[in-house]
């Protein structure tokens, strides 16, 4: 049947009939605040690409989280700055190291939110790379697998010490998933989730994040771990492995740009799934809001909307606090 009969603006008549015919809906309790945590007491320094987010230390990040948890917020997702880089990243698995303080903190101002860290080098090398070099020539040098996935053992073990509920491994070492299941059972650590970065994509997207983060590579690139934003089969053979490897859960990354790949995962398979809306996805919304071309609050409640109805259960975001102060205040599409 087709027009005249079929009149689809029929149930677009009001808002109630709008919400009544809505499809996707958008939680708190869906999303995800990723924080940066840095040594000191007292320190909150906004980021310069990123309006809104701060690197802090672990008694400002702890204070934050709270409030966000109050908000509605379920979990974080910790990255750290870290006072001293080397060439393995020794930094990121010491009992005193940033992450961990900030995880004590957590745990003690906010103990039922969901603590979840991001494991990786790329912030605790000098060389910016996500794990240890192999040597060679400078076109030939890369990250080298395989001691790499130890030196992530030692990191993961040392953060589930000081108090990680969920690791997310974002590395796109091969086999770094069973790995670090491995490592944790061994060590009786049966408990802690994993959930795997297990489609990453090579991306301009994360260019902000480097500043947050300070972990712009010092040569080359990450094209020789990350995948090729080219390709949609390869993810769900990253995917497929990481299930078959003792993932919790998965998730993409970035979000808006890879939707595609967000719904096929959906499609074929039935773990949780996560999407990163990253640092670019954001903080270009923030751009074009400074100019006056863009409404920031609706193009992000847009954005994130878009990702839940390409399949995301979870969404990672630094608009995570505005999000729920929108849906507080009673937004809708
Ligand atoms: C660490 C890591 C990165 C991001 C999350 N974990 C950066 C990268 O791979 O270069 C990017 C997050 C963002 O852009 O918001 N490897």
């Amino acid at each position: 049947m087709t027009f005249p009969v079929t009149r689809l603006r029929r149930l677009r008549r009001s808002t109630v009939f709008r919400r009544l015919a809505r499809e996707t809906h958008l939680q708190p309790s869906q999303l995800i605040l990723p924080l940066f945590a840095v040594p000191g007491q007292g320190v909150e320094r906004e980021v310069s690409s990123m309006p809104g987010v701060f690197q802090q230390s672990p008694d400002r990040l702890a204070e934050r989280a709270r409030e966000a948890f109050d908000e509605g917020i379920s979990g974080v997702l910790l990255f750290g700055i870290p006072a001293h880089k080397d060439s393995e990243g020794s930094s990121s698995w010491q009992s005193d190291g940033v992450v961990q303080r900030a995880l004590e903190a957590l745990a003690e101002a906010v103990p039922q939110m969901v603590r979840i860290v991001d494991l990786c080098f790329c912030e605790y090398t000098d060389h910016g790379h996500c794990g240890v070099l192999t040597t060679g020539t400078p076109e030939s040098i890369t990250v080298d697998n395989d001691p790499t996935l130890e030196n992530l053992q030692r990191q993961a073990l040392s953060l589930v010490d000081a108090g990680a509920q969920v690791i997310a491994p974002s590395d796109m070492m091969d086999g770094r998933v069973g790995a670090l299941r491995r490592a944790l059972d061994a060590a009786d650590h049966g408990e802690v989730a994993i959930l795997s970065y297990a489609v990453k994509y090579a991306s301009a997207f994360y260019g902000p994040f480097r500043d947050a983060a300070e972990s712009t590579p010092s040569f080359g690139d990450r094209r020789s771990y990350q995948m090729d934003p080219s390709n949609r089969r390869e993810a769900i053979r990253e995917a497929a492995l990481d299930v078959e490897e003792g993932a919790d859960a998965l998730m993409v990354k970035p979000a808006l740009p890879y939707l595609d790949i967000v719904a096929d995962l959906r499609r074929r398979f039935d773990l949780p799934l996560a999407a990163y809306h990253v640092s670019g996805e954001y903080s270009m919304l923030h751009a074009a809001a400074q100019k006056g071309w863009l409404d920031y609050d609706r193009t992000l409640m847009e954005s994130l909307l878009s990702i839940r109805r390409a399949g995301a259960d979870w969404i990672i975001t630094y608009g995570a606090r505005d999000a729920v102060r929108l849906l507080q205040r009673g937004w809708e599409p």
